[in-house]
């Protein structure tokens, strides 16, 4: 599994973490971090890991804003894309179980480091169910 990681400026710190987090547990990693703490618009970074993420097979994306939300928004634009913010260790597994997530979204501003590392062990170890959550994944994709 390869995680393609992207932050702004306000998700920086957190997304360093994550970085070397994953790292340590043996995942290639891919980041979009940006290089420095100066102002920039997170949907530039969605931008870039969600078209990662559809191209590599075996891939999934990790997003971090102040609050999550706007990478959220922003990457759940994407056909194909399941992005969830998670704040807690049951939503990482939920996510993953019944949502396939395939973009973790967190937020610096409210999660501390050991919630993220709850929420990032949930989300790694936990599988999609797929039976009646797959029927409903595939109305999303019909949406529109
Ligand atoms: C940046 O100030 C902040 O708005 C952004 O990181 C994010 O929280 C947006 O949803």
């Amino acid at each position: 599994m390869t995680y393609i990681l992207g932050s702004d400026h306000a998700g920086l710190k957190l997304g360093n973490f994550v970085k070397m987090y994953l790292e340590s547990k043996g995942f290639e990693v891919i980041d979009y971090l940006p290089q420095n703490d100066i102002k920039v618009d997170y949907p530039d970074f969605a931008k870039k890991v969600c078209k990662e993420v559809l191209n590599i097979k075996n891939s999934k994306g990790v997003l971090i804003c102040g609050t999550g939300l706007g990478m959220s928004i922003a990457a759940n634009r994407y056909s194909g894309i399941r992005a969830t913010l998670c704040l807690d260790a049951y939503m990482g597994k939920m996510a993953r179980a019944h949502n396939d997530a395939n973009v973790l979204c967190l937020a610096e501003r409210i999660s501390g480091i050991g919630e993220v590392e709850s929420i990032l062990e949930a989300f790694i170890h936990t599988d999609f169910e797929g039976g009646r959550h797959g029927c409903r994944i595939a109305k999303i994709e019909d949406l529109n």
